[in-house]
């Protein structure tokens, strides 16, 4: 029914519009009395078998969605209705900002692809946490990040306010060092400054009665030498994690006409890349961390070669906006096959 006709539909339009009035739509058609249930039954799949115990959290199926999609924890209830066993909300920075100059996000059909050039636009870190107090029991990531006019010399005391603010109301975090979309975010991906970001939330964390996982998003187009820097980092700071990965500014391989435009890359062109990275990580590290697999997903095999790479859980974006919710069901029940 997505493939066939919503997506044809939807995808006459401009994709961030279609965002936002899939958002609307979605939002009305859950205040229907009954609408929940039926999305609930038609894409959620409960099984004991599905529950995954990672870092110390519960998850009620190892089918997540990725950070990006639900910035300001607008949808995170309906979203969870589809399906997802856990919704990673951000990247929330401290201050509102509106992110890059429209048009900024871009299909590229021919590639099963998304080139986003977004630039962290969200309503702030006091908006998220007013929407999530209104958490019906989602299992909750909070994605953190810098503002673009923070200098990344004080980069560290945008991710403590995320950090403290979002504590009470998040149930693992995520720091994002890896979007291409703020100038020179990638560089706290370097050795000394990651190694003191990451050291800093969690001696913060530690002082904290109950810590919580912090888990690191990396790049898929760090080298060989930069994931065994990686590697070492998690292992010093004794972070919860890795996922790997966020979107690429490669262009290898593209078919589409506006391959060209500047942002991140995201979809089915990264699948590969994505689970070399988790594989890479996994073998390296003798599984000393928990990883979790994100980047061109878009069938049920897709996320089965994830987990078999080394993940614990895994996460969608695109194709989730190419396939639609049925993806999410798919996936578990491949899942639940292979248990
Ligand atoms: C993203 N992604 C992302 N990641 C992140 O950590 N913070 C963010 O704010 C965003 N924003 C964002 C916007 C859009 C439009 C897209 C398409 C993606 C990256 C996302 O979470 C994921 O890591 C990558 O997209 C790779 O997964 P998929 O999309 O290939 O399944």
């Amino acid at each position: 029914m997505y493939k066939l006709l919503i997506r044809p539909l939807l995808f006459l339009f401009d994709p961030e519009n279609v965002h936002y009035f899939t958002f609307t739509s979605v939002r009305f058609l859950n205040k229907i009395p009954g609408v929940s249930f039926i999305f609930k039954s038609l894409y959620k799949v409960k099984d004991k078998r599905l529950e995954t115990e990672v870092f110390g959290l519960k998850f009620p199926n190892p089918v997540g969605l990725a950070a990006g999609f639900d910035k300001n924890a607008v949808l995170y209830n309906e979203l969870s209705n589809l399906g997802f066993g856990f919704i990673e909300i951000g990247t929330v920075t401290p201050k509102p900002q509106d992110g890059n100059p429209k048009k900024r996000l871009f299909r590229l059909k021919e590639d099963a692809a998304i080139i986003n050039r977004m630039g962290f636009n969200n309503a702030g870190v006091d908006q998220a946490i007013l929407k999530l107090k209104k958490n019906k029991n989602v299992l909750i990531g909070g994605n953190i990040g810098k503002n673009k006019i923070t200098p990344n010399e004080n980069a560290v005391d945008d991710y403590i306010i995320c950090f403290e603010k979002l504590y009470d109301f998040v149930d693992y975090f995520v720091v994002n060092v890896s979007s291409p979309n703020t100038p020179n975010l990638r560089e706290l991906q370097e050795k000394e400054p990651l190694t003191k970001l990451l050291q800093v939330l969690q001696d913060l964390n530690s002082s904290k009665q109950k810590p919580k996982p912090i888990l690191l998003k990396i790049a898929p187009d760090l080298t060989n030498e930069q994931l065994l820097d990686i590697i070492d980092i998690v292992n010093e700071t004794k972070i919860a994690g890795v996922i790997a990965t966020n979107t690429t500014i490669s262009r290898e391989g593209l078919q589409s006409d506006n391959k060209s435009e500047t942002g991140g890359l995201s979809g089915k062109p990264l699948t590969n890349r994505s689970t070399e990275v988790i594989r890479f990580l996994s073998e390296k590290s003798n599984k000393s961390f928990p990883i979790i697999g994100v980047g061109g997903i878009h069938s049920a095999q897709d996320a089965l070669d994830k987990l078999n790479a080394g993940a614990s859980l895994i996460q969608l974006y695109t194709g989730f906006i190419y396939e639609g919710p049925q993806l999410v069901k798919e996936i578990n029940r491949a899942i639940l096959k292979n248990r």
